[in-house]
């Protein structure tokens, strides 16, 4: 199988040749040549394969297989958080206005760059790098009637070219490629890039800028608890394979916060030169009571108007879950008392810890 994926060349083609009119096998195929790195050829004969039997009921689990398995799942639960879609739209339709060219990075299912155009910009620009994902986008924002001025072009936003992609530098640059702990998706980088190159000095770009925030918390959750005794044996090793950090659901009511909460870190979205990375602490107020961790999220503005933060007890659904830093023992905290909670970032990545 292996050595299949890894097949290139004349080899690659006269098995394609041998596959050709067997969907199941071409998708088959097509799935071994995703794990040898040939997505864009891969893509193409699922495709291929997929009209072949459309209605066939293994070609369609085979074809949703390799479908889903090219796209995160959390693309299906972003556009269900109404909050963040209200937010982005009300900060479009402040900033739009007519004639507007608009870039947008991180297609996805099309919504904002939809957003942007109903808005009132006259053009939109969209990039995906993720081909299957803008090849969805745009049959979706033909579908919704916005093919005339939105288009999506198939590539990282890194290889854009302002001239030969856009026809020029554009008015407005809006983009969510902000992940749970903020910088996993490059927010950083990708925007730099843009605003240097892509953009008209002094536009406009949304979300303005984004909070890394922090403090003291309890979580009850089960995957917290310390594993020690289990059927009279002692499995307390295992806690080597404990993460260093562990996702949190938003809304979830098994955390309460044991400190005021601060901002660690601060980004500009605007900004063309962030640090490499950088090291910060900053000081909270305890409650009183058990703390077994810290609890990381994040609170982006997107204009001076409107934010969004995934507070712990907010009342709306996010689609932006929490990080949990558990500590190995638990904080007494007492109510008043001054806690400093430390923080590092690379641009890319961020952790944090207290020290003890
Ligand atoms: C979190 S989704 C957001 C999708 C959509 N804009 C929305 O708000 O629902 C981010 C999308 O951007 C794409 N993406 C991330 N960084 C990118 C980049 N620098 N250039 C092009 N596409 C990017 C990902 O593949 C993903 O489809």
């Amino acid at each position: 199988m292996t050595e299949i994926a890894q097949l290139r060349g004349p080899a690659l083609e006269a098995l394609q040749r041998k596959v050709e009119g067997k969907p199941e096998a071409m998708l088959r195929l097509a799935a071994l040549m995703r794990k040898g790195g040939r997505e864009p050829e891969a893509h193409a004969l699922a495709r291929r394969a997929m009209a072949l039997a459309p209605d066939e009921p293994v070609v369609r689990h085979l074809a949703r297989e390799f479908l889903s398995g090219g796209v995160p799942d959390w693309h299906l639960i972003l556009v269900r958080d109404s909050v963040r879609n209200d937010a982005y739209e009300a900060a479009l339709r402040r900033a739009i206005r007519p004639g507007m060219r608009v870039l947008e990075i991180g297609t996805g299912s099309g919504i904002l760059a939809m957003m942007a155009a109903r808005a009132g910009a006259a053009e939109v620009v969209t990039c995906e790098m993720n081909d299957i994902v803008a090849e969805t986008a745009r049959k979706i924002i033909a579908r919704n009637g916005y093919a005339g001025r939105v288009r999506v072009i198939s590539k990282h936003s890194d290889k854009i070219d302002a001239d030969g992609d856009l026809g020029g530098r554009m008015d407005l640059l809006v983009s969510e490629i902000v992940s749970n702990d903020l910088l996993a998706e490059d927010v950083l980088p990708a925007h730099e890039r843009a605003v240097r190159d892509l953009l008209k000095p002094g536009a406009p770009v949304i979300p303005a800028s984004g909070r890394i925030r922090v403090a003291l918390a309890d979580c009850s959750d089960d995957k917290f608890a310390p594993i020690g005794e289990v059927s009279g044996f002692d499995l307390s090793d295992m806690m080597e394979w404990r993460a260093p950090s562990l996702l949190v659901k938003s809304g979830s009511n098994t955390v309460a916060l044991r400190s005021t909460p601060a901002d660690l870190f601060d980004f500009d979205f605007a900004s063309v030169a962030h640090t490499v990375g950088e090291a910060r602490h900053v000081t909270c107020c305890a409650s009183g009571g058990t703390a077994n961790g810290i609890l990381q999220w994040i609170d982006l503005t997107l204009d001076a108007a409107t934010s969004y933060e995934n507070a712990p007890g907010s009342p709306h659904y996010s689609c932006w879950a929490m990080r949990f830093w558990p500590f190995v023992q638990p904080l007494e905290t007492r109510e008043g008392d001054a806690v400093t909670i430390h923080g590092a970032h690379d641009r890319h990545h961020v952790r944090v810890w207290m020290e003890r």
